[in-house]
């Protein structure tokens, strides 16, 4: 497991399927026989959610996940139950000003997303059960960046349009983006409010919001989506991550971009295919998520494997087909989506995805808009790109490396 000084860091494929590992920990008794040590560690990463909830009165509370560290804890750690995004738009007046207008922003939000993600939260709705379990991430627009000349990746930029996109302007883009992640609602709820408050007073503009959700998994398994199926099971190793997902050495290699995309789903469309059509729509079993050229649920599906008759085994239409890292020398993007719930009629995926271009997304993208079996049943509603800072160290303030 790799650690960065000043919070304990969870490899990247751990950190999207992270709910299991602790919780067998737990079920193992290994954290009271243990008590401190490298039981200790896996719970300073892990999700504790449940824990809390059914074995509360056995366990020492679960330790706060430290906010400062070279990487932001809202990328790194377990994806966790609950999450919360806020955008932000900064008033467009002088460079200067704005610029000045952005640092106090950043300052605030550190302020605030460190007291609040600390042991000792001093808002009295914070201080429940233990500690909030918050993990943040700030990140800052293509537009703003090019406006004020910020430090970013050239990378960074806004996406294209794509075959079939819906995107509402009101719900997308931004020049900031906070996303929480708690192992409750409640946390996030509070937390949105605190922070929103802060960035407001010191300057920003509220955007637009939205709140998403994760089932609790067993241990050591991968969250389902609205369609069943299990979404996070392919994603980057702590080694590929360097690579396709973290910046190169230099200034952004603490940093990352998130691409953001509201996409709605006809959940019932989906759920009325018979079972084997929904498992060819996207190329594993919906019931253990094995890729259909597999046994079990972490085998790299087989893109190129035929069936006797000449066709493949993982149809050409299918989603992990046209979204694998084969056909896009070797690329990867580090997956960890949340399920959204806005009413009967507006359900879906806020996908949510890491990446050092996001480039990376704009080919999948293409290919999946006109040749993706699950496409009929979607409807990208909202979009939007940040480059997500590098961490805070003790003492320091988001975004430092932006003016360099
Ligand atoms: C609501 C929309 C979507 C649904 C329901 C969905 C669902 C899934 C499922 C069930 C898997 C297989 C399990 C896994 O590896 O996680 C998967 C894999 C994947 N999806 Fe999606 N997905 C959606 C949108 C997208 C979009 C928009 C992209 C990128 C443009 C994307 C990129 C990927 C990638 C890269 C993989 C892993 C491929 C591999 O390495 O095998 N997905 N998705």
């Amino acid at each position: 497991m790799s650690t960065e000084p000043g919070n304990t860091q969870q490899p990247a494929g751990l950190a999207a399927t992270g709910f299991g590992r602790r919780r067998a920990l737990l079920a193992a008794g290994a954290v009271l026989a243990a008590g401190i040590g490298a039981a200790a560690d896996e719970l300073t990463n892990g999700d504790r959610a449940s824990s809390r909830s059914t074995a509360s009165n056995a366990l020492p509370p679960a330790p706060a996940i430290p906010f400062h560290g070279a990487r932001q804890a809202g990328a790194m750690f377990s994806q966790q139950p609950a999450t919360q995004l806020i955008s932000f738009d900064l008033p467009q007046t002088s460079a200067a000003t704005d610029r000045e207008t952005l640092r106090k922003v950043l300052g605030a939000l550190t302020r605030v997303l460190s007291t609040a993600a600390s042991e000792t939260p001093p808002d009295p709705r914070l201080q429940g059960a233990g500690t909030t379990r918050l993990t943040s991430l700030v990140g800052v627009g293509p537009a703003l960046a090019a406006r004020l000349g910020l430090n970013v990746p050239a990378e960074l930029a806004d996406l294209p349009p794509f075959h079939g996109d819906r995107l509402d302007p009101a719900r997308s883009n931004g020049d900031l983006l906070i996303q929480l992640c708690a192992s409750d609602r409640w946390t996030a709820t509070v937390v949105a409010e605190l922070a929103g408050t802060a960035a407001h007073a010191a300057g920003a503009v509220p955007r637009w919001t939205q709140s998403g959700l994760l089932p609790h998994t067993a241990p050591d398994t991968t969250p389902r989506n609205l369609f069943g199926f299990k979404d996070g099971t392919a994603n980057p190793d702590d080694a590929a991550a360097e690579q396709w997902v973290w910046g190169p050495p230099g200034p952004h290699h603490n940093g990352t971009v998130l691409v953001y995309r509201r996409i709605r789903m006809d959940v019932a469309g989906f759920a009325a295919l018979p079972k084997e059509r929904q498992n060819l729509v996207i190329g594993r079993q919906a019931d253990n998520g094995v890729p259909l050229t597999g046994t079990a649920e972490h085998d790299d599906p087989d893109i190129y494997a035929k069936n006797p008759d000449g066709s493949y085994v993982i149809p050409a239409t299918a989603h992990v087909r046209l979204t694998s890292p084969r056909l896009d020398g070797g690329a990867r993007m580090l997956r960890r989506s949340y399920s959204y719930d806005d009413g009967p009629d507006d359900r879906g995926l806020l996908f949510c995805a890491f990446m050092r271009d996001p480039a990376a997304f704009t080919r999948v993208q293409n290919r999946l808009a006109t040749r993706d079996a699950l496409t009929p049943f979607l409807e990208h509603r909202a979009s939007a790109v940040v480059y997500v800072l590098p961490g805070a160290t003790q003492g320091g303030t988001l975004g430092e490396k932006l003016w360099e």
